[in-house]
């Protein structure tokens, strides 16, 4: 049986997981699948944030959700994930249901306008706080790029120092036992115990 691919193991994950109504960010908006992906998840009561630094990861973005019927509120920024706390409104911290990164680079743009470690963890940890309880993360990392080994090792250390009584996290490895082979990062924010 042909195994799913990792970015579509990672949609299913977040369909388990997000209804109608709810606050998702793309952290990456790229070419816009996940963004589109997202915004039919949550369709027209939901709110859908999206960061990329690129012009053209917007436009592309803007292009894709344009074919949306019953858009939900949207928010694209042209600026870094690294500014996610910043970015989103207070009213949301806490309540964001999913938040999607997909890391590295702008398929069909420039190779080298990359993801870099540093900001990418900085919004990792702004994700986690943004994140409501029962909310789910994943991150897709591709060790097989220049600097992209040096990222996926980041957020390694930095899932490993997660505090498990608060979030589950899992690493799903794509079909290729190479190391530089893409693999998918899940964190799971646990329900508040009462
Ligand atoms: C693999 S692509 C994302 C694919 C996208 N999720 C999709 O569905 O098409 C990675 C994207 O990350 C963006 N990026 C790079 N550094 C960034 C940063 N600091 N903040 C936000 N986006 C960044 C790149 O411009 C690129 O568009």
């Amino acid at each position: 049986m042909a195994r799913l691919s990792l970015t579509t193991q990672a949609q299913q994950l977040i369909l388990d997981r997000v209804s109608s109504g709810d606050a998702v960010i793309d952290a990456t908006l790229g070419n816009g699948h996940d963004a589109l992906f997202l915004a039919q998840c949550i369709g027209r009561l939901g709110v859908l944030f999206g960061f990329d630094i690129q012009p053209q990861a917007l436009a592309n973005t803007q292009k894709s959700l344009a074919m949306l019927i019953q858009p939900p509120e949207i928010c694209l920024m042209r600026v870094s994930h690294a500014e996610m706390l910043e970015r989103i409104p207070v009213a949301f911290r806490g309540r964001i249901q999913a938040i999607m990164f997909n890391l590295g680079y702008l398929p069909g743009a420039d190779k080298l306008c990359i993801t870099q470690a540093d900001s990418t963890l900085i919004a990792l940890n702004a994700a986690i706080e943004l994140l409501a309880p029962g909310g789910i993360v994943t991150v897709m990392v591709y060790p097989g790029h220049p600097g992209g080994e040096r990222e996926a090792e980041a957020v390694r250390h930095w899932l490993e120092a997660l505090d498990e009584s608060r979030y589950c996290v899992e690493c799903i490895a794509s079909h290729s036992d190479k190391s530089s082979a893409p693999r998918l990062f899940v964190i799971d924010k646990r329900v508040d115990l009462l």
